[in-house]
Formats: C-alpha cells, structure tokens, sequence
C-alpha cells in the first residue's frame, strides 16, 4: 500500500489533477494517449510515432518499474516513467499533453514521482535531457533534479537526485 500514490494535486488556476499508479486496464488509454500526443520523436526521439512502435515501446517499459498517470477530470494527460537501471538507480522522464503543458503539472508529477521512487527504496533518480528543453529542465530542477556537471553542453544533459536522507 503505496502513501504517496494517488494523489490530488491543486496546480496553476485551481486545476485539480489526480496522479495514480498505472493498472494493466490502463494500456488502451495510454496508447490512445500516446497516439494524440504531440509533437511525437520531440524529445531524445520519444515518445515513439506510430501506433505499432509505440506498442513495441510499451511492452518493453511498462513490465518494470512504476508508472504515474497523471488525469484531469478523469482524462488521461500525463505519463511518468520510472525506470530501474543498476542496482538503486532509476532512471525517470515524463511526458504530458500539449493541451496540459505549462500549468506546473510536469513539477507536480516529478515531484510525486521523486516521493514514489524513494518510497520504492531506490537511492538515486538519473535522466538525461535535452539541454534546449527549457520546460523539462526547470520542471526538473523544480523538483529537486540537480545538473551532472560537464553535461550541460552535450547532446543530451544528464541531472540526478539523491534520495538517501
Ligand atoms: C517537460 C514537461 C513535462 C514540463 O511540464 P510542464 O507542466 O509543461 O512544466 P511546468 O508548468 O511544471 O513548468 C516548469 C517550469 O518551466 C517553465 N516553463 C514551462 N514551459 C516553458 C517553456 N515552454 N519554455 C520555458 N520555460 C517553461 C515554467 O515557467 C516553470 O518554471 P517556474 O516554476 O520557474 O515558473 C512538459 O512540458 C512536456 O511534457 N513536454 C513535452 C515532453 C517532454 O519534453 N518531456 C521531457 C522529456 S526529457
């Protein structure tokens, strides 16, 4: 029984937004989701595009880790993936519909995500951006996400958390 998860959050102009753990029952709304989701490759070339590398895509993320929906009155508006890599280290992204982006949703999702990924036990939360990403990367340094110095100026950023108190 997870303490973190769901959770009722109040973002920017009163919008509430529920943010629950992904449900097998979930995998046709989310492949919806993904499917109405744009602009699609934008980001390290996810989320996929086209309905059959998204499912490909799917299969292989959704098996491990944990899975945080994000849902304005009930539609599904947001994914956020914790996925393990080596031992205690998971890696993290998020993506939310454009129609939703902007509002302080991608801070609050990160920053539920950061309380399930300790919750799990993990000890380190790692992801990597694109540095031109401004919105993902103040969503993540509003969470807590701090810069892997040297990698500001690569092709793609990488920023940690650390978990252990
Ligand atoms: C990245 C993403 C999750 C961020 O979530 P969001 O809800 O749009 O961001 P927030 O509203 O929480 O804003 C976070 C910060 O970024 C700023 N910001 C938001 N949109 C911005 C934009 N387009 N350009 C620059 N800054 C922006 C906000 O002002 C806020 O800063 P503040 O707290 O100092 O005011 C969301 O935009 C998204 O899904 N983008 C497409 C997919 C993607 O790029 N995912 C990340 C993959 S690594």
């Amino acid at each position: 029984m997870s303490e973190v998860l769901p959770a009722l959050v109040t973002v920017r102009d009163g919008l509430p937004v529920t943010i629950r753990g992904y449900e097998s029952g979930d995998r046709a709304r989310l492949e919806a989701f993904y499917d109405s989701f744009e602009p699609k490759r934008a980001a390290q070339g996810l989320p996929p595009s086209g309905a059959d590398r998204v499912e490909r895509w799917l299969d292989a993320v959704l098996p491990t880790g944990i899975h945080l929906l994000a849902e304005v009155e009930g539609r599904l508006i947001g994914h956020g993936l914790l996925c393990p890599m080596e031992e205690g280290v998971v890696e993290y992204a998020v993506w939310l519909h454009q129609d939703f982006r902007s509002r302080g949703i991608g801070t609050a999702v990160n920053r539920i995500a950061v309380e399930a990924a300790r919750e799990a036990g993990f000890r380190r939360i790692w992801l990597s951006v694109e540095p031109g990403n401004r919105a993902a990367l103040r969503s993540y340094s509003r969470a807590g996400f701090r810069m892997v110095p040297g990698t500001v100026f690569s092709l793609e950023a990488e920023m940690v958390l650390d978990l252990e108190e």
